[in-house]
């Protein structure tokens, strides 16, 4: 097992990655606190690991919330669901939330335990690859709006992550690249000995070599405890762990979401901003062929969707919290591991990507 350290002083928590996690009681009830658990996962993963995780849960009072599966189930009237159960199982202040899920079930998980009775603990148990080397850590919590992703939430961290990397064996392919988008992310934006390796490398990621995937989930997390560390509540460097995600969000919500798989919206979003990048002369079309070839090689889709416009699309990066007074601003590349700060770029260049891009 390997064990890092999200550093945020008395909030700081451990991520655990490795193997047969789940099966590990100590490891969960070692953080938590009184006897009242809720687990909340969604009807696809109950049947596969619920079970396992109720039989750690022995002596404890457990409940369980089991939603229906997909992006559009994450707004509020599902996560009142939540608070639904909690109310009628009379669950105290120091009870805890445990949400076994993908990034869907661990925001909207993480946002109820925020808000119920003004704040439970809560913990992550990451099953899908998106949701172990990103969304489980850092303390980002929430539901989608119909006019914006993620736009009601809350940071709230989590006592702890356990990321057991055997649950990834039943997470098909697709969602398994989506993950990679996030993967993918973290080398273009700081670490560029990383970008090389998953350059080497991706195709023993695709084929789930064991190894790999362990150091691929360890990397990334790293990479995002420290900016968590840094800036946990995104006043600078966080910000850059949203490359691709302005016009990835306009698609998600453009074509409604569950259409596109989020991470593959990030990486058809993140060609957008590496062909803004080139357009400022920061990076050359090599970089920007690597970077394709990368997300094509680790089977994600690079072409945006036919439907949209350029108008559409600056109506919906509109609706993005890293604008400043409604001003559109963005992640973009300065050099291939090297993200900029949140920029304001001028409407002409974003449309000339925009129009290369959109309806082709
Ligand atoms: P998801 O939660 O929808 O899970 C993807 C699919 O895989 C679902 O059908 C799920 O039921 C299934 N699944 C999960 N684990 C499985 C397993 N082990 N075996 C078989 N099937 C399994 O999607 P996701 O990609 O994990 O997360 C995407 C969400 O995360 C988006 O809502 C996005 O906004 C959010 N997100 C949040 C953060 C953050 O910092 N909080 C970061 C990135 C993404
Ligand atoms: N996924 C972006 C963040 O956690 O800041």
């Amino acid at each position: 097992m390997k064990l890092l350290q999200v550093d945020l002083k008395d909030r700081s928590y451990p991520i655990y990655i490795g193997p047969d996690l789940l099966q590990n009681a100590d490891l969960l009830t070692g953080h938590i606190r009184a006897s009242q658990v809720l687990v909340v996962t969604n009807e696809t993963i109950a049947p596969l690991y619920l079970e396992t995780i109720k039989n750690s849960l022995h002596g404890f009072q457990v409940e369980t919330v089991i939603l229906p599966d997909g992006e559009q189930y994450k707004t509020l009237a599902y996560v009142e669901k939540i608070f639904d159960q909690l109310l009628r199982a009379k669950f105290s202040r120091n009870a805890t939330l445990v949400a076994l899920g993908g990034g869907v079930i661990g925001d909207m998980g993480g946002f109820a335990a925020a808000c119920y009775q003004r704040g439970i603990d809560f913990i992550q148990i990451p099953t899908t690859l998106l949701a172990q080397v990103d969304s489980s850590v850092g303390g980002k919590t929430g539901v989608n709006h119909p006019l914006g992703k993620n736009m009601i939430g809350a940071f709230y961290q989590p006592k702890c992550v356990i990321a057991a990397t055997d649950v990834l064996k039943t997470l098909d392919d697709r969602q398994l690249s989506a993950g990679l988008a996030e993967v993918i992310k973290y080398g273009l934006i700081r670490d560029l000995p990383f970008f090389e390796w998953l350059e080497q490398n991706i195709s023993a990621l695709i084929s789930r070599d064991d190894e790999a995937m362990a150091y691929a989930i360890e990397r990334s997390c790293q990479n995002k405890a420290e900016v968590v560390a840094e800036d946990e509540f995104e006043a600078g460097v966080r910000a850059t762990l949203n490359l691709g995600h302005t016009f990835g969000h306009a698609i998600e919500t453009g074509m409604g979401y569950g259409h596109y798989l989020h991470g593959e919206a990030v990486a058809i979003g993140t060609c957008f901003a590496a062909d803004l990048s080139r357009r400022l002369g920061w990076l050359n079309d090599a970089d920007v062929d690597r970077i394709l070839n990368l997300f094509r090689a680790a089977k994600l889709p690079v072409d945006p969707p036919e439907m949209m416009t350029t108008e559409q699309y600056l109506d919906l990066m509109a609706v993005d919290k890293k604008n400043v007074d409604g001003k559109i601003r963005l992640i973009l590349l300065e050099a291939l591991g090297k993200a900029t700060l949140p920029i304001n770029i001028e409407t002409s260049i974003l449309k000339e990507t925009l129009d290369s891009y959109a309806g082709k």
